[in-house]
């Protein structure tokens, strides 16, 4: 095993430490958060920084870079209110990456990749077609990470909708059937696949499965 002290990552160039840091915490959410300007302009962009926050009241949130440059995203959820957050599938993988590269606030990334915009009925925000789990949010409430300048939005659930066959008992979402991926550093698309499920762990328990 190979040991990096905080010193020796502090000295490390700038690429060598941000993968390393990106990747040392483990495979991460991949999703397309996409929005729209107040001229109807739409947005989408990749993040995996997306976790939920707590199931009651439904909640999730993600880290926005410092907005030491434009930052898209973060403008038009303040702007709108809403945005979707649609998972990444693995034969989006290329148009999913290319949305992180610096468009201008007057271009759409949709025009831009084969990521396609998908609407439902009363609701203004673009989804993101194909993606087997798509989320409807509602901008709530954001905190400074002063350490670094990053921010932690935060937003409530409003409407969740899903491809059917991924539904599992009791509300299980089996997200490899779908072959929804994961992101490895900040450049790196794996496809998980379930290995096993586990039933409620208890002390002293035997852990049990329940595939
Ligand atoms: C794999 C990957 C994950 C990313 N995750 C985040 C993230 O969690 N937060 C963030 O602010 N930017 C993240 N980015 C960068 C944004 O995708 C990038 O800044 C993009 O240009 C933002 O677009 P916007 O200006 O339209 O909002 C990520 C980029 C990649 C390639």
């Amino acid at each position: 095993m190979i040991h990096f002290s905080k010193e020796t990552i502090q000295h490390l160039p700038k690429i060598p430490r941000l993968n390393l840091i990106n990747s040392c915490t483990g495979y991460k959410s991949a999703n397309l958060i996409a929005t729209k300007t107040f001229e109807g302009i739409s947005n989408v962009a990749v993040f995996s920084s997306v976790t939920h926050l707590g199931s009651d009241p439904a909640m999730l949130g993600f880290i926005l870079r410092p907005t030491t440059v434009p930052r898209n995203t973060y403008k038009n959820i303040k702007d709108i209110g809403y945005f979707t957050v649609n998972h990444i599938v693995e034969s989006m993988i290329v148009g999913a990456h290319h949305t992180s590269a610096r468009y201008e606030e007057n271009i759409s990334e949709f025009n831009h990749t084969d990521l396609e915009e998908e609407y439902y009925a009363g609701i203004s925000v673009p989804f993101v077609k194909g993606s087997p789990v798509q989320i409807y949010c509602k901008y709530l409430n954001e905190y400074d990470i002063k350490e670094n300048g990053t921010i932690h939005i935060i937003a409530s659930i409003e409407q969740i909708i899903i491809k059917e066959n991924i539904i599992q008992k009791e509300n299980w979402l089996r997200l490899d059937l779908e072959n929804v991926v994961a992101i490895n550093g900040l450049d790196a698309y794996c496809v998980p696949k379930l290995v096993n499920r586990f039933d409620y762990a208890r002390p002293y328990v035997p852990t049990k499965s329940i595939v």
